[in-house]
């Protein structure tokens, strides 16, 4: 209970922390590095916001001209609806406003539009945006919201954490372009492995080190002293997720022969053991991303840091090593009986040994692996 309580806790916390300027224009850049016209007459949505806080309405009203955006459309969710409230402060946008409402500041969400030079200072930016409460709160899921997501040509929001997959299906539902940030174990989630195999939703640029800080009030930040930063949160594991084609995903990655890698590999184990074959699976295990040979034509069970690797010309996705066999690649599926028998000879006394969950080499389960084929080069 204790438990439950707390991760329930945490995962409301995981609901505040807001997106760096710097993290959203690095990423945003490689789709204009690919297409300078990405954004040109689109209506952008910036659902889960709130530019009290977030730099995402910031950043695209400061580049509305820039881009050529059509209309720039961003909601932001209220205080009283949100998990972890944490102290009430009235936003800057809504002190001295003629619309301020003392009944509708805590209960509404609030929608920003941008779409001219409103206060005709000669340019369009953030001292534009026009606001106004919503019916509702801002939740993603209202029918409200849900009509300014089907008016959007492109979504590009950090949703909140505890709802990532809800988010999800609320976008592809739509079938709308989008950009959105979430946390590296949602690829293995079902409802989103399916669309990344099939090249429906791919990674972005990503975060360097895969890992960046967020602006955040109230999580405890548990960063070592060098990586600690004041007022923020340092997240490691953190991914964008998208539908906007990028450069980085076309080239392919720079790898070597299979007898290349057994002589030369930087990996003891590949050098020592060479490329095991799993119990389960007709695939061999590749425990590292640099170690995939170039010239091997069978199914590879790679590790999900391949990812943000993943070149869809060089490499094709046939599925995951997991409990069920989705993608019919399993050669094998152990009883509970052999499972409980593995763990008796491992740990010498009575457990479970879930040896379906993953690949098995030689009796041992190794992590989760995407299985992967390469494709025949032109
Ligand atoms: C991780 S924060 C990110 C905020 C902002 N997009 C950014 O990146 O800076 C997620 C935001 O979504 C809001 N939120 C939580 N549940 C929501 C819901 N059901 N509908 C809309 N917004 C929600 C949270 O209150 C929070 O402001």
């Amino acid at each position: 209970m204790k438990n439950a309580k707390l991760s329930e806790a945490k995962n409301a916390k995981n609901d505040e922390f807001y997106t760096q300027y710097e993290d959203i224009q690095r990423e945003v850049n490689a789709y204009l590095e690919y297409d300078p016209d990405v954004f040109r007459g689109k209506t952008v949505l910036l659902p889960c916001d709130d530019p009290e806080w977030s730099n995402f309405t910031r950043f695209f009203a400061q580049n509305f001209e820039n881009f050529g955006l059509k209309k720039l459309i961003s909601t932001s969710f209220a205080h009283e609806s949100k998990n972890y409230k944490g102290a009430y402060q009235l936003s800057f946008f809504e002190e001295n406003a003629p619309q301020f409402d003392a009944d509708k500041t805590k209960t509404r969400g609030k929608i920003f539009t941008l779409t001219r030079d409103s206060n005709k200072s000669g340019v369009i930016d953030i001292d534009d945006l026009e606001w106004q409460y919503l019916e509702g709160d801002g939740d993603f899921r209202s029918d409200e919201v849900k009509a300014l997501r089907d008016e959007a040509d492109i979504i590009i929001t950090n949703p909140p954490f505890s709802l990532f997959r809800e988010f999800v299906a609320w976008i592809v539902e739509a079938d709308k372009k989008f950009l959105i940030i979430g946390n590296q174990n949602a690829i293995t989630y079902k409802e989103i492995f399916p669309l990344i195999m099939n090249n429906i939703v791919w990674l972005g640029i990503g975060f360097k080190g895969g890992a960046t800080h967020f602006i955040n009030k109230y999580y405890t930040d548990y960063a070592t002293a060098s990586d600690h930063k004041e007022g923020m949160i340092r997240v490691s594991g953190v991914v964008w997720f998208t539908n906007i084609d990028h450069g980085r995903r076309h080239q392919p990655i720079s790898l070597m022969t299979m007898a290349d890698n057994l002589k030369f590999s930087k990996h003891k184990e590949i050098k020592e053991y060479g490329y095991q074959k799993y119990d389960n699976y007709e695939a061999i295990e590749i425990p590292y991303t640099d170690a995939i040979p170039s010239d091997y034509d069978g199914v590879m069970g790679v590790p999900i840091s391949f990812l943000p690797k993943y070149c869809p010309e060089q490499f094709e996705i046939l599925g995951m090593c997991e409990n069920l066999d989705l993608y019919g690649l399993k050669t094998r599926v152990y009883t509970t009986q052999e499972c409980q028998e593995r763990y008796f000879e491992i740990f010498g006394k009575k457990g479970t040994y879930d040896l379906n969950a993953s690949g098995v080499v030689n009796g041992i389960k190794v992590y989760q692996r995407i299985l992967i084929r390469k494709r025949e080069q032109k």
